[in-house]
Protein backbone atom coordinates (compact mmCIF):
# COMPACT_ATOMS: atom_id res chain seq x y z
CA UNK A 1 0.00 0.00 0.00
CA UNK A 2 1.04 3.63 -0.86
CA UNK A 3 1.74 5.85 2.35
CA UNK A 4 1.37 9.15 2.19
CA UNK A 5 4.27 11.62 3.77
CA UNK A 6 2.29 12.97 6.30
CA UNK A 7 4.91 15.75 6.89
CA UNK A 8 3.25 16.81 3.80
CA UNK A 9 -0.45 17.11 4.53
CA UNK A 10 -1.12 20.61 5.02
CA UNK A 11 -2.90 21.17 8.45
CA UNK A 12 -5.42 23.67 9.54
CA UNK A 13 -5.81 25.88 12.67
CA UNK A 14 -8.14 25.77 15.35
CA UNK A 15 -9.30 28.67 17.51
CA UNK A 16 -7.02 27.08 20.63
CA UNK A 17 -4.11 27.16 18.27
CA UNK A 18 -4.64 23.28 17.92
CA UNK A 19 -3.16 22.15 14.22
CA UNK A 20 -5.50 19.25 13.07
CA UNK A 21 -5.10 17.33 9.07
CA UNK A 22 -6.37 19.42 6.21
CA UNK A 23 -8.29 16.22 5.17
CA UNK A 24 -10.32 13.61 6.57
CA UNK A 25 -12.34 10.34 5.72
CA UNK A 26 -16.30 10.03 5.56
CA UNK A 27 -17.40 6.84 7.26
CA UNK A 28 -21.16 6.85 5.91
CA UNK A 29 -21.97 3.67 3.93
CA UNK A 30 -25.21 5.40 2.07
CA UNK A 31 -27.42 2.56 2.14
CA UNK A 32 -24.53 0.98 -0.42
CA UNK A 33 -21.53 -0.29 1.64
CA UNK A 34 -21.71 -2.46 4.85
CA UNK A 35 -20.25 -1.74 7.59
CA UNK A 36 -17.29 -4.41 7.31
CA UNK A 37 -16.50 -2.43 3.49
CA UNK A 38 -16.32 1.00 5.58
CA UNK A 39 -14.39 -0.74 8.32
CA UNK A 40 -11.92 -2.20 6.05
CA UNK A 41 -11.20 1.32 4.75
CA UNK A 42 -10.40 3.01 7.74
CA UNK A 43 -7.94 0.23 8.71
CA UNK A 44 -6.45 0.88 4.99
CA UNK A 45 -7.11 4.87 5.67
CA UNK A 46 -4.90 4.53 8.73
CA UNK A 47 -2.16 2.62 7.54
CA UNK A 48 -2.26 4.86 4.41
CA UNK A 49 -1.87 7.89 6.53
CA UNK A 50 -5.33 9.47 7.59
CA UNK A 51 -5.72 10.75 10.60
CA UNK A 52 -9.12 12.09 11.36
CA UNK A 53 -12.15 10.12 10.37
CA UNK A 54 -16.12 11.42 10.45
CA UNK A 55 -18.24 9.16 12.13
CA UNK A 56 -21.62 9.15 13.63
CA UNK A 57 -23.90 7.22 15.28
CA UNK A 58 -26.50 7.35 12.99
CA UNK A 59 -24.54 5.99 10.38
CA UNK A 60 -24.58 2.34 11.99
CA UNK A 61 -21.23 1.16 11.52
CA UNK A 62 -19.12 2.64 14.32
CA UNK A 63 -18.38 -0.77 16.68
CA UNK A 64 -16.82 -2.32 13.85
CA UNK A 65 -14.90 0.95 12.92
CA UNK A 66 -14.08 0.76 16.96
CA UNK A 67 -12.28 -2.69 16.25
CA UNK A 68 -10.39 -0.80 13.80
CA UNK A 69 -9.31 2.07 16.35
CA UNK A 70 -8.13 -0.22 18.49
CA UNK A 71 -6.78 -3.25 16.48
CA UNK A 72 -4.50 0.17 14.95
CA UNK A 73 -3.85 1.63 18.84
CA UNK A 74 -2.82 -2.13 19.95
CA UNK A 75 -0.62 -3.12 16.91
CA UNK A 76 1.06 0.72 17.25
CA UNK A 77 -0.15 1.76 13.72
CA UNK A 78 -0.58 5.19 14.94
CA UNK A 79 -1.25 6.57 18.36
CA UNK A 80 -4.31 7.80 20.01
CA UNK A 81 -3.20 11.20 20.47
CA UNK A 82 -2.11 11.47 17.31
CA UNK A 83 -5.90 10.90 15.79
CA UNK A 84 -8.60 12.78 15.57
CA UNK A 85 -11.78 11.36 15.51
CA UNK A 86 -15.13 12.98 15.52
CA UNK A 87 -18.71 11.72 15.59
CA UNK A 88 -21.84 12.85 16.13
CA UNK A 89 -25.16 13.27 18.07
CA UNK A 90 -28.37 11.90 16.63
CA UNK A 91 -31.67 13.51 16.45
CA UNK A 92 -33.23 11.52 18.61
CA UNK A 93 -30.80 11.52 21.45
CA UNK A 94 -30.93 15.18 22.08
CA UNK A 95 -32.45 15.52 24.90
CA UNK A 96 -29.95 12.10 26.33
CA UNK A 97 -26.69 13.54 25.04
CA UNK A 98 -24.76 11.62 27.57
CA UNK A 99 -26.16 8.84 26.77
CA UNK A 100 -25.60 9.00 23.46
CA UNK A 101 -22.17 9.98 23.61
CA UNK A 102 -20.90 7.16 26.13
CA UNK A 103 -22.46 4.70 23.27
CA UNK A 104 -20.80 5.91 20.69
CA UNK A 105 -17.53 6.03 23.07
CA UNK A 106 -17.90 2.36 23.69
CA UNK A 107 -18.50 1.56 20.09
CA UNK A 108 -15.25 3.42 18.51
CA UNK A 109 -13.41 1.90 21.83
CA UNK A 110 -12.31 5.37 23.47
CA UNK A 111 -12.20 7.56 26.61
CA UNK A 112 -12.73 10.47 24.29
CA UNK A 113 -13.87 12.23 20.82
CA UNK A 114 -11.78 14.59 19.83
CA UNK A 115 -14.93 16.68 17.69
CA UNK A 116 -18.71 15.88 19.07
CA UNK A 117 -20.92 17.35 16.23
CA UNK A 118 -24.54 18.21 16.59
CA UNK A 119 -25.19 16.31 13.91
CA UNK A 120 -28.74 18.55 13.00
CA UNK A 121 -30.06 21.95 14.81
CA UNK A 122 -33.32 19.59 16.03
CA UNK A 123 -34.28 16.52 17.41
CA UNK A 124 -36.92 15.97 14.33
CA UNK A 125 -36.37 12.09 14.05
CA UNK A 126 -36.50 9.79 11.58
CA UNK A 127 -35.46 6.14 11.08
CA UNK A 128 -32.44 5.87 9.54
CA UNK A 129 -33.33 4.76 5.60
CA UNK A 130 -36.53 6.25 5.45
CA UNK A 131 -38.30 7.79 2.48
CA UNK A 132 -37.44 11.09 1.96
CA UNK A 133 -41.74 11.82 2.03
CA UNK A 134 -42.29 10.39 5.05
CA UNK A 135 -43.06 13.17 8.18
CA UNK A 136 -42.73 12.50 11.67
CA UNK A 137 -45.52 13.64 13.77
CA UNK A 138 -43.77 14.84 16.17
CA UNK A 139 -41.05 16.79 14.60
CA UNK A 140 -41.32 20.30 15.25
CA UNK A 141 -39.52 24.32 13.50
CA UNK A 142 -36.39 25.31 15.64
CA UNK A 143 -35.75 26.02 19.09
CA UNK A 144 -33.12 28.24 20.87
CA UNK A 145 -33.72 27.04 23.70
CA UNK A 146 -34.41 23.22 22.66
CA UNK A 147 -30.68 23.57 21.07
CA UNK A 148 -29.21 25.07 23.72
CA UNK A 149 -29.96 22.33 26.08
CA UNK A 150 -28.38 19.94 23.43
CA UNK A 151 -25.30 22.05 23.45
CA UNK A 152 -25.34 22.84 27.08
CA UNK A 153 -25.30 18.89 27.72
CA UNK A 154 -22.12 19.17 24.89
CA UNK A 155 -20.18 21.50 27.28
CA UNK A 156 -20.96 19.52 30.35
CA UNK A 157 -19.33 16.95 28.82
CA UNK A 158 -16.25 18.49 27.92
CA UNK A 159 -15.69 19.88 31.57
CA UNK A 160 -15.26 16.18 32.12
CA UNK A 161 -13.01 15.24 29.04
CA UNK A 162 -14.66 13.05 27.25
CA UNK A 163 -15.70 15.68 24.45
CA UNK A 164 -12.28 18.09 23.23
CA UNK A 165 -14.18 19.75 20.53
CA UNK A 166 -18.03 20.41 20.36
CA UNK A 167 -19.03 21.02 16.39
CA UNK A 168 -22.37 22.18 14.96
CA UNK A 169 -23.81 20.43 11.54
CA UNK A 170 -26.46 21.81 9.20
CA UNK A 171 -26.56 24.87 10.63
CA UNK A 172 -27.83 28.41 8.95
CA UNK A 173 -26.24 31.69 9.53
CA UNK A 174 -29.61 33.22 11.78
CA UNK A 175 -29.61 30.13 13.78
CA UNK A 176 -25.65 30.53 14.51
CA UNK A 177 -27.11 34.50 15.49
CA UNK A 178 -29.35 33.29 17.87
CA UNK A 179 -27.03 30.42 20.03
CA UNK A 180 -23.65 31.89 19.24
CA UNK A 181 -23.90 34.47 22.09
CA UNK A 182 -25.25 31.99 24.58
CA UNK A 183 -22.57 29.40 24.46
CA UNK A 184 -19.99 29.09 27.03
CA UNK A 185 -17.73 26.98 25.01
CA UNK A 186 -17.48 28.32 21.60
CA UNK A 187 -17.77 25.36 18.75
CA UNK A 188 -14.45 24.40 16.99
CA UNK A 189 -16.26 23.60 13.47
CA UNK A 190 -19.48 23.76 11.47
CA UNK A 191 -20.14 20.43 9.70
CA UNK A 192 -21.89 21.32 5.83
CA UNK A 193 -22.56 20.47 2.73
CA UNK A 194 -19.44 21.81 0.64
CA UNK A 195 -18.75 20.84 -2.90
CA UNK A 196 -17.71 22.73 -6.16
CA UNK A 197 -22.13 23.56 -7.54
CA UNK A 198 -22.49 24.27 -3.77
CA UNK A 199 -20.16 26.77 -1.92
CA UNK A 200 -22.08 28.42 0.89
CA UNK A 201 -19.85 31.23 0.43
CA UNK A 202 -22.10 33.37 2.91
CA UNK A 203 -21.85 30.73 5.51
CA UNK A 204 -18.23 29.88 4.64
CA UNK A 205 -17.05 33.80 5.33
CA UNK A 206 -19.58 33.92 8.74
CA UNK A 207 -17.68 30.97 9.94
CA UNK A 208 -14.45 31.75 9.10
CA UNK A 209 -14.46 35.51 10.35
CA UNK A 210 -15.48 33.82 13.74
CA UNK A 211 -12.56 31.11 14.05
CA UNK A 212 -15.56 28.31 12.74
CA UNK A 213 -13.62 25.98 10.53
CA UNK A 214 -15.83 24.83 8.13
CA UNK A 215 -15.33 20.78 7.13
CA UNK A 216 -17.27 19.76 4.21
CA UNK A 217 -19.10 17.01 3.71
CA UNK A 218 -20.12 15.33 -0.18
CA UNK A 219 -16.83 17.31 -1.06
CA UNK A 220 -16.77 15.31 -4.56
CA UNK A 221 -21.04 16.01 -4.80
CA UNK A 222 -21.76 12.05 -3.22
CA UNK A 223 -22.33 10.64 -6.40
CA UNK A 224 -23.15 7.18 -4.47
CA UNK A 225 -25.78 9.07 -2.03
CA UNK A 226 -28.68 7.04 -1.70
CA UNK A 227 -30.92 6.93 -4.41
CA UNK A 228 -33.92 8.49 -2.72
CA UNK A 229 -31.81 11.77 -2.32
CA UNK A 230 -30.95 11.62 -6.22
CA UNK A 231 -33.22 14.23 -7.69
CA UNK A 232 -33.51 15.33 -11.38
CA UNK A 233 -32.26 18.95 -10.71
CA UNK A 234 -29.38 17.75 -9.21
CA UNK A 235 -25.97 18.63 -11.19
CA UNK A 236 -23.30 16.16 -11.12
CA UNK A 237 -20.10 18.47 -9.75
CA UNK A 238 -17.53 16.28 -11.44
CA UNK A 239 -18.93 15.82 -14.71
CA UNK A 240 -18.91 19.92 -15.26
CA UNK A 241 -16.47 20.41 -18.06
CA UNK A 242 -14.42 22.92 -16.07
CA UNK A 243 -14.01 20.24 -13.90
CA UNK A 244 -13.22 17.49 -16.02
CA UNK A 245 -10.83 20.22 -18.43
CA UNK A 246 -8.94 20.72 -14.83
CA UNK A 247 -8.87 16.85 -14.18
CA UNK A 248 -7.48 16.44 -17.60
CA UNK A 249 -4.91 19.42 -16.82
CA UNK A 250 -4.04 17.08 -14.31
CA UNK A 251 -3.94 13.93 -15.23
CA UNK A 252 -6.09 12.67 -12.41
CA UNK A 253 -10.26 12.49 -11.52
CA UNK A 254 -12.28 15.34 -11.09
CA UNK A 255 -12.88 13.79 -7.67
CA UNK A 256 -9.40 14.09 -7.00
CA UNK A 257 -9.78 18.27 -8.32
CA UNK A 258 -12.87 18.75 -6.30
CA UNK A 259 -10.14 18.25 -3.32
CA UNK A 260 -7.45 19.82 -3.90
CA UNK A 261 -9.89 23.15 -4.29
CA UNK A 262 -11.53 22.24 -0.81
CA UNK A 263 -8.24 22.25 0.43
CA UNK A 264 -6.76 25.71 -1.03
CA UNK A 265 -10.07 27.25 -0.31
CA UNK A 266 -9.83 26.36 3.61
CA UNK A 267 -12.27 24.20 4.70
CA UNK A 268 -11.36 20.13 5.77
CA UNK A 269 -13.24 17.81 3.05
CA UNK A 270 -13.71 14.43 4.27
CA UNK A 271 -14.15 12.02 1.28
CA UNK A 272 -15.45 8.68 1.75
CA UNK A 273 -14.46 5.65 -0.48
CA UNK A 274 -14.09 2.25 0.32
CA UNK A 275 -11.80 1.72 -2.82
CA UNK A 276 -7.90 1.72 -1.90
CA UNK A 277 -6.69 3.57 -5.01
CA UNK A 278 -9.00 6.33 -4.21
CA UNK A 279 -8.78 6.90 -0.34
CA UNK A 280 -4.98 6.84 -1.16
CA UNK A 281 -4.92 9.52 -3.78
CA UNK A 282 -7.54 11.81 -2.21
CA UNK A 283 -5.02 11.99 0.92
CA UNK A 284 -2.19 11.78 -1.47
CA UNK A 285 -3.53 15.12 -3.59
CA UNK A 286 -3.52 17.62 -0.76
CA UNK A 287 1.14 17.24 -0.92
CA UNK A 288 1.44 17.54 -4.50
CA UNK A 289 0.16 19.76 -7.74
CA UNK A 290 -1.83 22.21 -6.33
CA UNK A 291 -4.39 23.97 -8.30
CA UNK A 292 -2.99 27.08 -9.92
CA UNK A 293 -4.68 30.64 -9.43
CA UNK A 294 -6.65 30.64 -12.77
CA UNK A 295 -8.07 26.76 -12.27
CA UNK A 296 -9.53 28.26 -8.31
CA UNK A 297 -11.03 30.55 -10.04
CA UNK A 298 -12.93 28.52 -12.76
CA UNK A 299 -13.96 26.21 -10.03
CA UNK A 300 -15.36 29.79 -8.07
CA UNK A 301 -17.77 29.92 -10.98
CA UNK A 302 -19.60 26.60 -10.81
CA UNK A 303 -21.53 27.38 -7.85
CA UNK A 304 -25.42 26.46 -8.75
CA UNK A 305 -26.86 26.79 -5.13
CA UNK A 306 -26.88 22.64 -5.58
CA UNK A 307 -28.19 21.67 -2.32
CA UNK A 308 -28.17 17.72 -2.40
CA UNK A 309 -29.33 17.23 1.63
CA UNK A 310 -32.08 18.65 1.65
CA UNK A 311 -33.53 17.57 4.92
CA UNK A 312 -37.28 17.12 3.63
CA UNK A 313 -37.78 14.40 6.32
CA UNK A 314 -36.98 16.44 9.16
CA UNK A 315 -40.13 18.85 8.41
CA UNK A 316 -42.68 19.67 10.58
CA UNK A 317 -46.38 20.26 10.20
CA UNK A 318 -47.04 23.53 8.30
CA UNK A 319 -44.02 23.38 7.00
CA UNK A 320 -43.85 24.67 3.17
CA UNK A 321 -41.22 22.62 1.97
CA UNK A 322 -37.62 22.17 2.56
CA UNK A 323 -36.43 24.93 2.02
CA UNK A 324 -37.72 26.09 5.27
CA UNK A 325 -35.00 24.08 6.87
CA UNK A 326 -32.48 26.37 5.31
CA UNK A 327 -33.48 30.03 6.55
CA UNK A 328 -33.06 30.97 2.89
CA UNK A 329 -34.64 34.69 3.95
CA UNK A 330 -32.44 35.45 6.61
CA UNK A 331 -34.54 34.55 9.31
CA UNK A 332 -35.03 31.32 11.52
CA UNK A 333 -38.52 29.93 9.60
CA UNK A 334 -41.31 29.60 12.19
CA UNK A 335 -38.74 29.61 15.30
CA UNK A 336 -40.77 28.42 18.45
CA UNK A 337 -38.93 31.02 20.41
CA UNK A 338 -36.38 34.06 18.74
N1 LIG B 1 -23.10 16.11 8.70
C1 LIG B 1 -23.91 15.59 7.80
O1 LIG B 1 -25.14 15.79 7.86
C2 LIG B 1 -23.35 14.73 6.69
C3 LIG B 1 -24.15 14.47 5.57
C4 LIG B 1 -23.62 13.71 4.53
C5 LIG B 1 -22.32 13.22 4.63
N2 LIG B 1 -21.56 13.45 5.74
C6 LIG B 1 -20.16 12.94 5.86
O2 LIG B 1 -19.45 13.30 4.66
C7 LIG B 1 -18.81 12.14 4.13
C8 LIG B 1 -18.62 12.29 2.62
O3 LIG B 1 -19.85 12.40 1.95
P1 LIG B 1 -20.33 11.29 0.92
O4 LIG B 1 -19.72 10.00 1.27
O5 LIG B 1 -21.81 11.33 0.83
O6 LIG B 1 -19.83 11.87 -0.49
P2 LIG B 1 -18.45 12.13 -1.25
O7 LIG B 1 -17.30 11.93 -0.36
O8 LIG B 1 -18.63 13.44 -1.93
O9 LIG B 1 -18.51 11.01 -2.38
C9 LIG B 1 -18.16 9.67 -2.09
C10 LIG B 1 -18.08 8.86 -3.38
O10 LIG B 1 -17.19 9.50 -4.31
C11 LIG B 1 -16.47 8.52 -5.04
N3 LIG B 1 -15.01 8.80 -4.90
C12 LIG B 1 -14.31 9.06 -3.76
N4 LIG B 1 -13.01 9.27 -4.04
C13 LIG B 1 -12.88 9.15 -5.38
C14 LIG B 1 -11.78 9.25 -6.27
N5 LIG B 1 -10.54 9.54 -5.84
N6 LIG B 1 -12.00 9.03 -7.60
C15 LIG B 1 -13.25 8.74 -8.06
N7 LIG B 1 -14.33 8.64 -7.26
C16 LIG B 1 -14.15 8.84 -5.94
C17 LIG B 1 -16.78 7.16 -4.46
O11 LIG B 1 -17.68 6.52 -5.35
P3 LIG B 1 -17.34 5.06 -5.97
O12 LIG B 1 -17.44 4.09 -4.86
O13 LIG B 1 -18.37 4.89 -7.04
O14 LIG B 1 -15.92 5.17 -6.54
C18 LIG B 1 -17.49 7.49 -3.14
O15 LIG B 1 -18.47 6.56 -2.79
C19 LIG B 1 -19.74 11.00 4.56
O16 LIG B 1 -19.11 9.75 4.44
C20 LIG B 1 -20.05 11.42 5.97
O17 LIG B 1 -18.98 11.08 6.84
C21 LIG B 1 -22.06 14.22 6.76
Amino acid sequence: MTTVDLTKVPVRKLYTGEEIPCIGMGTFGSDRFTAEQVSAAVAGAIRAGYRMFDCAACYENEDMIGDVFKAAFDEGVVERKDMFIMTKVWNDMHRKVREALEKSLSDLKLKYVDMYFIHWPFPNYHAPGCDVDSRNPDSRPFSVEEFLDTYRQCEELVDEGKIRYIGISNMTIPKLEAVLPKMRIKPAACEMELHPCFQQQELFDYLAARDIQPVGFMPIGSPTRPERDMMPEDIADIQTPEMQAIAKAHGVHPAVISLKWAVQRGQIPIPFSIHENEYVSNLQCTTEDPLTEEEMASIATLERNNRLVKGQVFLWEGANDWHDLWDEDGKIVDCTDC
